[in-house]
């Protein structure tokens, strides 16, 4: 039960930090009349999620299991696709959209196996960050309409 929560936990420190990274070079490459908008918007989700990660990798430790780390090792577990360099702002946003979503999917599995297995502090952990990610991607979904 407890394994099933911590693989869970893993799942969402690895698409955690693909997003971070994602975001960070959305935040480089943005171009357009939104720059100053999105520049700052992305910067504040990657520092945001940045401090995250580190709650969440020390839950695991809590745990008495390992946290993942290492580019390489992160990008072997994580289901986030990665953005051309040259992407639109538009395409940026949608792009973002998605990987929210993915992270959304890996949280609620995670919340779920932690429900299951009597961890309430994982649980609450996984509903915290669910509330943060789902207010992302109101925030970029109402910047495309
Ligand atoms: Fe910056």
């Amino acid at each position: 039960m407890s394994q099933a929560v911590i693989e869970a936990l893993r799942q969402v420190v690895a698409d955690s930090y693909a997003l971070i990274g994602q975001t960070h070079i959305c935040h480089w490459n943005v171009r357009g009349p939104s720059f100053f908008s999105l520049h700052v918007a992305f910067e504040q989700q990657y520092t945001e999620l940045f401090t995250a990660v580190d709650e969440i990798s020390e839950r695991i430790r809590a745990k008495d299991a390992l946290a993942p780390g290492g580019l390489a090792n992160l990008a072997q577990m994580a289901g986030i696709d990665e953005i051309a360099e040259d992407a639109s702002a538009e395409a940026m946003v949608q792009h973002l959209i998605a990987a929210n979503e993915k992270l959304l999917v890996d949280l609620k599995t995670a919340r779920d196996k932690a429900g299951e297995a009597d961890d309430s502090e994982s649980e609450d952990l996984m509903i915290a960050r669910i509330q943060v990610h789902e207010k992302t991607v109101w925030m970029l979904k109402s910047y495309l309409s």
